[in-house]
């Protein structure tokens, strides 16, 4: 949840830090803090409020320094002060601590260093962990880590500073992501990439169970169990340009804009349209268990969540597999009825998930064979997956999730393409799926040149409202509660989604004069059924905003506002239909002003449970 960095180099260690924390402040934004050893002490600086607060505040009083570690947070235990913020200091200050992740038995550990007259200034759980440091410490900065790891419950990620070894950082790892960039004469640690690849693009991704000691041209990894191993040097290939804004505003409007691209990327290489299929190398082993599982079950949590209900439409409509989809916050703790012929598939844009990671452990401890559909390469959920397809979309960093979402659509079409034609597809079936898969990229970018000024006046015309209802059928009620999601997340404004015939058996009562109602209605199989919900919304006075088929001009009549995309088959429908309604979100969000890119409370990746 938190970004985590730090810095052991040649370099002026505040710079890098300050300029990794902008990086990592997607992750978490509601306080920041630094600490750097200087000659005689730790300089230690902490904000309630974001990186630029930070950096302001030690610009004129920073100390020259060449090793230092510094984190953005997104409050879990404690509330967002400088007080709370980390890095967080032994009772001498001799240590400092930044930490991702939570600690959940902090309260045990703080009443056993409180009774060793230990003092804590703060409401954390991080707190314990530079005390138990001082309480072990015995002058092996290593062993005191390893042993104040072994008192630990629950997640970390940890970069750690001493006054006793000052040319050194200790990093540590159990459940939360953390690499190490190796430059020349220099190392950084971080929770992920973003910070280190304009340094280098040699990286070492710590495991759990590793605590490593880095010194500005020497590393040492230590594998609990295990003892010392060789550090894997992995080469990664991402640019910077890629995470960076290109001219957009925000990256969220950036990231709805590169979806054509992305969704090239995604279908690059996997579609033998001479025989009608998709080629998915990443689960080859695995494709004849999936043919014959008698149940998929698809596990994740929020926009991954919806993508994962699509992809149940799809595997059961194409393929003809029973498929379930379940929160991963559920799965992990429900007893689920597993066999050896039930396969999971775990859906994660950045692979960190608490919740999902769990799942993923829960069904691995049944024998199940896991898949994953991941974006972030090298993640932990994509390192721990049997097997896995990677969704191609690229750097997400937006905290609400748009390209990463149609990227998953799209993996989940490939997939249902690939297991339906081993199942029941004809080649020509599955070649006209191909034709219409191809045809998606071009088509998302017409409707990206034409769209985005009506839907600025519709933006316009509703962004004072209060609340906001989503009606979708068949493939596009996942699109309906995406579109809510969205709307919730950076514009604050109430939004439901609802499966549109479920709106008469409850939420109908909403409907009024005030009440916008966005319904997707586009010519597919039910279109008719849809109609009829229509009509009943008109009959409450409420205010219909389509998203509808080309042509369709009969509709156009009935509705306040017609939103068209254009014709494709039913299952790919979603790619089209949530592009009006990320829009839509956006420009309400940006009208009103707010922080579309770091909503409040929010975080882009949620490693916490
Ligand atoms: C919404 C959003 C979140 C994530 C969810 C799962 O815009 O981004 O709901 O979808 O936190 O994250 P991943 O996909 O990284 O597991």
């Amino acid at each position: 949840m938190c970004g985590i960095i730090g810095y052991v180099g040649k370099n002026d260690a505040t710079n890098v830090l300050i300029k990794g924390l902008h990086r990592l402040e997607y992750r978490g934004y509601d306080s920041a803090g630094i600490a750097l050893i200087t000659q005689n002490d730790i300089f230690l600086r902490k904000v309630a409020g974001r990186v630029n607060e930070l950096a302001q505040t030690i610009e004129v009083s920073v100390p020259q320094s060449n090793v230092g570690i510094a984190h953005t947070r997104w409050a879990t235990h404690g509330v967002p002060n400088d007080v709370n913020a980390h890095p967080h200091t032994d009772c001498k200050n001799r240590f400092a601590v930044v930490h991702n992740g939570i600690i959940e038995n902090y309260r045990t550990l703080k009443k056993f260093l409180e009774e060793k007259n230990h003092k804590f200034i703060s409401d954390t759980d991080s707190e314990v962990i530079p005390h138990l440091i001082e309480e072990f410490y015995n002058g092996d900065m290593m062993a005191a880590v390893k042993k104040s790891c072994s008192y630990l419950e629950g997640t970390y990620g940890l970069v750690i500073i001493s006054l006793d070894c000052p040319d050194r950082i200790i990093v540590a790892r159990m459940g939360s992501p953390l690499v190490i960039g190796k430059g020349k004469d220099e190392y950084i640690a971080a929770s992920d990439l973003a910070a280190i690849i304009s340094h280098t693009d040699q990286v070492i991704y710590l495991k759990d169970g590793e605590i490593a000691e880095v010194e500005k041209d020497h590393v040492k990894i230590d594998r609990r169990d295990v003892g010392l191993i060789t550090p894997e040097i992995e080469h990664v290939t991402l640019t910077l340009e890629q995470i960076e804004r290109g001219g957009y505003d925000h990256f969220m409007l950036k990231e709805i804009c590169e979806q054509p691209v992305i969704l090239r990327d995604t279908i690059r290489g996997r579609l033998n349209y001479d025989d009608g299929i998709a080629r998915l190398n990443g689960i080859a082993d695995y494709t004849e268990r999936l043919r014959d599982a008698d149940r998929i079950i698809i596990v994740a949590c929020g926009t991954s969540w919806h993508a994962a209900l699509i992809g149940e439409y799809m595997i059961e409509s194409l393929a003809g597999i029973p498929v379930e989809v379940e929160y991963g916050s559920e799965f992990r703790y429900r007893k689920p009825v597993l066999n050896k012929r039930t396969v999971c598939i775990v859906v994660s844009q950045s692979g960190e998930t608490a919740d999902t990671l769990a799942a993923l452990r829960e069904a691995k401890r049944h024998g199940v064979s896991v898949l994953g559909i991941c974006n972030v390469v090298g993640s932990t959920i994509a390192r721990e997956t049997d097997a896995g397809i990677y969704i191609h979309a690229g750097p997400e960093i937006g905290v609400a999730s748009t390209k990463a979402f149609l990227a998953q659509i799209m993996t989940f079409a490939l997939l249902s393409l690939l297991l339906g034609r081993l199942r029941r597809l004809s080649i020509d079936e599955g070649r006209i799926i191909i034709e219409a898969i191809k045809r998606i990229p071009d088509e998302l970018s017409d409707l990206l040149e034409c769209l985005p000024q009506q839907i600025k006046e519709i933006a316009m015309t509703f962004k004072d409202h209060k609340n906001f209802l989503y009606l979708g059928r068949g493939y596009n009620f996942p699109v309906a509660l995406e579109g809510a999601l969205k709307l919730k997340e950076i514009s604050y404004i109430h939004a439901e989604g609802y499966p549109a015939a479920e709106m008469k058996h409850g939420p109908i009562a909403l409907i009024d004069k005030d009440m916008p109602v966005v319904v997707i209605a586009i010519k597919d199989a039910i279109y008719d059924k849809v109609l009829s919900n229509i009509e009943e919304i008109r009959a409450r006075y409420g205010i219909v905003i389509a998203v509808c088929s080309e042509g369709d001009t009969d509709l156009k009549k009935y509705v306040d506002h017609a939103i068209c995309v254009p014709y494709t088959i039913d299952p790919l429908y979603p790619l089209l239909t949530v592009l009006p309604l990320q829009l839509l979100a956006y420009y309400i969000a940006d009208f009103k002003g707010l922080d579309v890119d770091k909503p409040r409370n929010l975080a882009k990746s949620v490693t916490v449970e």
